[in-house]
Formats: C-alpha cells, structure tokens, sequence
C-alpha cells in the first residue's frame, strides 16, 4: 500500500506489482548510483545477452528500451506511415490504437469474440495490412489466445505485415496452452513479441521493456530508437530482477491466491469476474464504473473504470496483496450498497 498524506492509498488500477521493490534490485540501484555520472550502455549489451541465453536467441534478436511503450512506440515509427493498414481487438490495451491515430495510420478495431481476440476475423481484416496487433494476455480482459490459435494467426497474417504480440502480462499465466511465441517467431519472422520489466518484476518505475524480433526487425527498431534508452540504475535493476527468481515467484504465488480471493469476493458482492490469466480481473459493477472508481477513491482505494475500452458499466481491478484486496472488497461493498 502506498502512503498518500495520512491515508493509505489502495492502488489497484495500473496493474503492477504490490509486492514493491525487492531487496536484490534495490541493492544494484543503490550500488551503480555512484557511476550515473556515466551515460549507460545505449544498446543495454549485458542485458541484451541475458534475454538471449534466457530465450535460446542471440543478443541481436533483442531491442531493449524505456519501457514496453516505448518499444511501441519505436515499431510504429520504423514500420507505419501515413494511411497504413493496422489492425488491433477491441476492447484492448490503448496505446496501439493512439499510436496508430498519431501516426495517422488507418485503424481497424475488430471485436473480439467471448472476450478473445478473433482470429478468423483479425486474419481477414490483415489483408493489405502493415501490421496486426494483439495482446496475450490481454488487457483489460485477461483472456489468452492459445498456442494453435495464435498459430492460426501467424498463418493467416500476409508474411510482408508485422504480427506485434504484446505478452506484458506473460509471466502470470498458469493456463499450459499459452503460446511459445518464440517457437512461432522462428517459424514466422514477421512476429515481433514485446515484454516488459514492468509487471512480475516490478520495475514499473524504472521503465525497461523489450522487443524480440528477427535481426532485421531488430535492426529497424535501433535506427529509429533514442541513443540511450535505458539508464544505468533501469539496467542494473533489470538484469538483477532477471537472477531474482524468489521474487518473482512470491509475485506469480501472491497473484494466483490473490486472483482467486479477489474474484471470490467479488462474486460474494453478487458480480462476476471473468476468468484471468494476467494480475487483474475486469468486472461488470452494473453501474457506471465511473462513480463507483470515484467513490471508492474518496475511500483511499484506486480501480480503472472502463470507460476508455467503452465498457463504461465495468471496472478492471489489479491484484493486490491480501490486505489490499480486502480493502478493496470491503469498500466495494459499501459503495454498491449506496443508490447508484
Ligand atoms: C498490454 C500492455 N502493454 C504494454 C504496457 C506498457 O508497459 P511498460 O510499463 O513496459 O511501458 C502495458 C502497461 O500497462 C500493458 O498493459
């Protein structure tokens, strides 16, 4: 929980990690801060080589930079000009389809299917495209495509249009038909999987996340990335996070008993959560989401309501620590005992 003033603040809407900065990862921050008089390595080499033995790839099918978002954003720029083709879910996660108005690229959103994304249709919608986009687990659903349907895709996607798949939330999955993308990327080098440092790990501070990608796909990406992507104290945190398997381990265990308690007790409140394979659940609150975040914010506890994916009567709530999701519930049931 974090301290706000007096009261102590719930933050449950950005989906990190409430387990907070683990001890390992402070320490190489603490220890690299006298060299900040340094610029960092700008192509994060030791971490580079890190993903790679991790992955069974080589450090040049690696882009590591200040987060996910920017990895984003540096495919959109070396890949989507003016009026291209880019073809994403919807509901998803926000930032594909504003990156793809900002670089006024023609936007196609296709419903998703039972809260998955639809691959049949995505695949039809790919023709002519530059890129298909999608998120596993997604967010704000935390429905996965399974290995043979994200299989189906890549078959279905034309080989000359990137497939992004944004596996942010991969490291809390427990459902064993999750794809081996990396597996499928060496079959279809137009896959491009993006991961962040910012959820299991908690390092969503410090701002590294990572693309891997064929070597060309790679190479496009530095042309158009900063110089220095990533500093010092992010690196260090980085590659100390990825030895630091304890803590992502009480991460992975805290999040499973937590989704389980959090959906439990929203289903005790007479509503129900979909099934989630990521750290959040989204929920119908048969009200507007809107009111009840805010009611529930004079309350100390922070949710997402879900107007930004037009599903303004529901909410996505992270997982937090035990102590946490019984604040969360305990407010919640206040709040939905008030008129709506
Ligand atoms: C699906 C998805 N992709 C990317 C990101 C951005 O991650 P980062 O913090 O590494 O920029 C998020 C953040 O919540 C996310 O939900």
């Amino acid at each position: 929980m974090a301290r706000f003033g007096l009261t102590q603040v719930v933050k449950l809407g950005s989906n990190e990690n409430p387990l907070g900065v683990s001890p390992r990862v402070r320490d190489a921050v603490i220890r690299i801060l006298d060299r900040a008089h340094h610029y960092p390595d700008g192509e994060s080499t030791r971490l580079r080589g890190r993903l790679a033995g991790r992955f069974g790839l080589t450090p040049e099918h690696f882009c590591v930079a200040n987060g996910a978002d920017n990895i984003l954003t540096c495919l959109g720029l070396a890949f989507v000009e003016r009026g291209d083709r880019c073809v994403t879910g919807l509901p998803t996660y926000t930032a594909y389809a504003g990156l793809v108005r900002l670089l006024e690229g023609e936007l196609v959103e296709v419903p998703l299917r039972e809260w998955t994304f639809d691959v049949r249709a995505l695949a039809e919608a790919a023709a002519g495209a530059k890129a298909v986009i999608v998120c596993n687990p997604n967010n704000p659903t935390g429905s996965i495509l399974r290995h043979d349907e994200l299989q189906a895709l890549a078959e279905g996607v034309p080989p000359d249009a990137l497939l992004v798949v944004d596996e942010a939330y991969a490291e809390w999955v427990d459902d064993p038909a999750f794809p081996d993308s990396v597996a499928l990327l060496r079959r279809h080098p137009n896959i491009v999987i993006v991961r962040t440092f910012s959820k299991i790990y908690g390092l969503a501070g410090l701002r590294v996340g990572y693309a891997i990608g064929a070597p060309e796909i790679v190479a496009s990406l530095n042309q158009v990335r900063e110089p220095f992507p990533v500093d010092r104290l992010a690196q260090a945190a980085a590659e100390a996070a990825l030895d630091d398997d304890a803590y992502a381990r009480a991460a992975y265990e805290n999040n499973r008993a937590g989704k389980a308690a959090l959906a439990q007790g929203l289903t005790a409140l007479g509503l129900r959560p979909l099934p989630s394979q990521a750290n959040f659940v989204l929920v119908d609150l048969g009200r507007p989401a809107a009111t009840v975040a805010e009611r529930l914010l004079e309350r100390g506890v922070i949710i997402r309501p879900g107007g930004m994916w037009r599903l303004p009567m529901w909410a996505r709530i992270t997982v937090g620590t035990p102590q946490e999701i019984a604040r969360l519930l305990e407010a919640l049931s206040t709040v939905l005992r008030q008129p709506a």
